[in-house]
């Protein structure tokens, strides 16, 4: 949530500040800001509320000058004030000569604005930032860190509580950057000659993959040539510097229309190169992980934590490992998990899920885990980010920089994430023989060429999803794996056409859901396979029956060949033959489409859903 950067170097920091904007849009797009500071000295800045094109505009209107090699800039989502120009970052002291953006929530911010305004400082916006450039500003201009703008700012993070990124420039001090972390992402960018600080490093990628990734209460001050990082609360510096393995390509669109649809046509390989390196002919190898198999032997229950998209696939994954492995796993959404006191032990192995490795509730039941010895293993897609950090072991998912808000490519990738970790549990504890484990890893092989088949397949989905544009709500229904995916297909949905949705256990409708089957509603069903499944696909047979008899229109997502579900289906979506465990990494499709056309057709901006923004650093 937010997305912020800083440059400071031989070039014109303006366009770079807006282009690394550019590519953290997805972080928050309810208002966008910039400070230069000029050759004189002089802090100039201009801020707007909305999309960062609105912000492109009053620039190109030439009313600010933005002329400078130092620079900052801010992408908002919106926490403490409406999104409004006041409420826009930076903010700035009343001199207007030190500036700061920020990235999370201060939450001691009411006590510090009240002693400001009792010395007489008056506010200019709602936001819980604009307290750091007062308190930075002052800390600068007097006292005992007078003149010493990283003193200053360590002074005053030191004051503050909650999750925060800032970044900040002072006019007095033309040759440096600072900017500190709690909680929130901040990684460096290092240039030849020139250096970025930003919470991603898409916002950086064209210009230098080498990167650092800082711990938490660091301070860190940038100069063209370097950087030092100190640490605020008095702890060793904590820095771990990484070389970026992905490229400008992938941060673009690539010829798509929007990064969802990129992201969306990349699933074949998001999954591949997830499961490439994890098996060496005999064995399943978790190799970016610190846990060992002789730890594995000891787990007696897993939890999955996670939130959203990521939760899902925690739901599909129960249904996996339960099955290899026959230990307990209990899946959980992070923002209820250390409220109730889950029962954890030494012998827990708790899975954390998280595409951006920095959603707050996460981490939160992370850290909640680790109090109560449990071990944590993190499921996560961003190098370098707080989840892994503070995670005893981490495997990693290679689905590339996700820039779409809702979630695709990374859901498929944590699906098959969750897999290894399945595999991996079997094998330690001896519930699957070496060949069975090696059967199972052949079969997931297969999924990626399975998901590219799926994705020639879409098609008539987008005919149907303009068609039903104009509906007031749809239904999921789903069994066994079915369900979770189901769950999956009505989030997609909701986030995406701000549409009523609703995922059901197809076996609940009659316990009530089925009261709001009424003429023409649509309802998608994932069905299982006749010949894997015959009991579960002839239960869901009937429940397809059961909506249409009560006018509801169908979509049915079936297994190719399965002639039966035919004359219950207004639209049929055949998907090609998998293992069962496995068809959500199939099934999901159709659905992300349907979303995503639905949407599409009511006018909507599918990468950048209303309200919504990519990291969700607030609990
Ligand atoms: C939905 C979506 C969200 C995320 C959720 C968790 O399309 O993207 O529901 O899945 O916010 O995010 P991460 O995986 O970054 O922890």
């Amino acid at each position: 949530m937010c997305g912020i950067i800083g440059y400071i170097g031989p070039r014109q920091a303006l366009p770079l500040v807006l282009e690394g904007l550019g590519r953290m849009e997805y972080r928050g797009y309810d208002s966008a800001g910039v400070a230069i500071l000029d050759e004189t000295g002089e802090l100039h800045t201009a801020k707007k509320a909305g999309a960062l094109v609105n912000l492109e505009r009053l620039i190109d209107s030439g009313e600010v000058a933005l002329a400078g090699s130092v620079g900052i800039g801010h992408t908002r989502w919106a926490t403490h004030g409406g999104p409004t120009d006041r409420n826009a970052h930076p903010h700035t002291d009343r001199p207007g000569r030190v500036a700061v953006i920020h990235n999370g929530i201060i939450e001691n911010f009411p006590v510090l604005r009240r002693e400001l305004e009792a010395a007489g400082v008056e506010m200019t916006s709602d936001t819980d930032t604009e307290v750091v450039a007062h308190l930075l500003g002052e800390a600068f201009d007097r006292g005992p860190t007078a003149g010493d703008l990283p003193a200053s700012m360590a002074a005053v993070c030191r004051r503050l509580e909650g999750a925060f990124t800032l970044v900040a420039t002072h006019a007095d001090v033309p040759d440096l950057l600072v900017a500190a972390r709690r909680n929130s992402p901040l990684v460096i960018g290092q240039g030849d000659g020139e250096m970025f600080v930003a919470s991603d490093v898409a916002a950086f990628i064209s210009h230098t993959d080498q990167a650092v990734e800082l711990g938490q209460d660091q301070l860190v001050v940038i100069t063209p040539d370097g950087y030092e990082v100190t640490s605020f609360t008095g702890g060793d510096p904590d820095f771990r510097p990484f070389t970026v393995d992905w490229d400008l390509a992938a941060a673009e669109k690539g010829g798509f229309p929007t990064f969802m649809d990129k992201e969306i046509a990349e699933q074949p390989a998001a999954l591949a190169d997830t499961l490439r390196g994890h098996f060496d002919g005999t064995h399943i190898v978790l190799d970016e992980q610190r846990l060992g198999e002789d730890e594995l032997r000891t787990v007696d229950k897993v939890f999955v934590v996670a939130c959203g998209s990521a939760y899902h696939s925690g739901l599909v994954a129960k249904y996996a490992i339960e099955h290899w492995t026959r230990l307990p796993v209990e899946v959980e959404l992070a923002s209820e998990f250390r409220y109730r006191d889950p029962v954890l032990d030494r012998d827990t192995l708790v899975v954390a899920v998280s595409q951006s490795g920095e959603t707050a509730d996460t981490l939160e039941a992370v850290r909640h885990a680790r109090r109560q010895r449990a071990r944590v293993l993190a499921v996560c897609n961003t190098n370098g980010s707080q989840i892994p950090r503070e995670s005893d072991a981490v495997l990693y998912t290679h689905a590339g920089p996700e820039i779409g808000v809702a979630s695709t490519k990374a859901f498929l990738a944590q699906v098959a994430a969750n897999y290894l970790v399945g595999l991996a549990l079997a094998q330690a504890r001896g519930t699957k023989y070496p060949d069975e484990v090696g059967r199972e890893f052949a079969a997931l092989s297969e999924m990626p060429d399975a998901v590219a088949q799926t994705l020639t397949l879409l098609d008539p989905v987008r005919q149907w999803a303009r068609e039903l544009a104009g509906s007031r709500a749809v239904l999921f229904l789903g069994r066994h794996v079915g369900y979770p995916v189901a769950l999956e297909g009505a989030l997609k949905l909701k986030e995406l056409a701000y549409m009523h949705a609703e995922g059901f256990a197809a076996g609940e409708l009659k316990h009530g859901p089925i009261a709001l089957i009424e003429e023409g509603l649509p309802v998608v069903v994932v069905t299982p396979s006749p010949k894997a499944q015959p009991m579960l696909h002839s239960k869901i047979l009937s429940n397809i029956r059961e909506v249409q008899a009560r006018g509801a229109r169908t979509l049915v997502i079936a297994e190719e060949g399965d002639d039966t579900v035919a004359p219950f289906a207004d639209m049929l979506v055949e998907l090609p033959r998998v293992p069962s465990l496995l068809q959500p990494l199939v099934a999901t499709l159709p659905l992300q489409v349907l979303a995503a056309e639905i949407a599409r057709s009511r006018g909507y901006d599918i990468d950048k859903p209303r309200n919504l923004a990519k990291s969700v650093t607030v609990e």
